[in-house]
């Protein structure tokens, strides 16, 4: 629910979704975020207060936070046992639909948006696809790694998948960002996983032995990711999202120019 500019993380994440086609959103939760279920609630005090008060703009503001053909569910994950948990507590909701995955403390600013370039991938492949892009030797320890062939400028046909590698043993500098398009087949995968880096199920893993039943591709996407899970990161989606607002670009930007640094 951390804001950027003037929304909460989850509602970009949410927005980039529905850009690409979704309209299901399943949100896997832990305990103490009930916050999330109430921003997508339905604020009739709040609405009709601002339908009597004619304020046109801002009511539309708050429609526009969950149309009306997007529907939320909840899940509860009552263990933080690590992502591939948090995926496999949303199975039933799924089934076997291919599905999406974002997190959204990965901030993905593309146009079209990040997702919408992987779901016009995955109608021509067919197959599962996860974000990537190149990150520096010496923070391979944060990210899966993918390593694989070439096909065409933006695609790697995925021959490995490694959670979290030391430098000297990641297979490549490609990192994975937080967003995937999976076939309901990784299900079953993440399910036969031991805990993995961290003690956690982890998602990586469920794609590694996927990756003996279906091709997997790595996305090497347009637009640039802002890790808001740092405070680095938060800072310069701040930054950078309020310099590009319309509302508050020229402003903003004055602002900085007067700061003596
Ligand atoms: C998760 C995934 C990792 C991925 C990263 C992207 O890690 O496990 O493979 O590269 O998200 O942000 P986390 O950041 O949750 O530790």
């Amino acid at each position: 629910m951390l804001p950027v500019v003037d929304k909460p993380l989850v509602q970009y994440a949410v927005e980039e979704a529905y850009a690409a086609g979704i309209r299901q959103m399943i949100f896997v939760t832990g305990r103490h975020k009930r916050a999330i279920e109430d921003h997508f609630d339905f604020t009739f005090e709040l609405e009709d207060a601002l339908e009597k008060a004619h304020r046109v703009e801002l009511l539309a503001m708050v429609r526009a936070v969950k149309p009306d053909d997007m529907e939320c569910v909840f899940v509860r994950q009552a263990k933080a046992l690590g992502l591939g948990h948090a995926v496999l507590c949303a199975r039933h909701l799924v089934g076997d639909h291919p599905f999406a995955v974002l997190l959204p403390d990965d901030l993905m600013i593309g146009e079209p948006p990040v997702l919408v370039q992987m779901a016009e991938q995955f109608e021509e492949l067919q197959a599962s696809i996860v974000a990537v892009q190149e990150v520096p030797a010496d923070q391979t320890r944060r990210y899966g790694i993918v390593a694989g062939e070439a096909v065409g400028d933006r695609l790697i046909d995925v021959t490995r998948i490694v959670e979290k590698p030391a430098p000297e043993v990641a297979p490549s500098r490609l990192g994975v960002a937080g967003r995937y398009v999976l076939t309901s087949r990784v299900f079953d995968e993440i399910a036969s996983q031991q805990r993995g880096v961290g003690g956690e199920i982890q998602l990586t893993d469920g794609i590694a032995a996927l990756l003996k039943h279906e091709k997997v591709y790595a996305y090497r996407y347009s637009g640039k990711r802002y890790d808001c899970g740092s405070k680095e990161g938060f800072l310069q989606a701040n930054v950078e999202l309020a310099l590009a607002s319309p509302e508050l670009g020229a402003g903003f930007r004055a602002y900085l120019r007067s700061l003596e640094f």
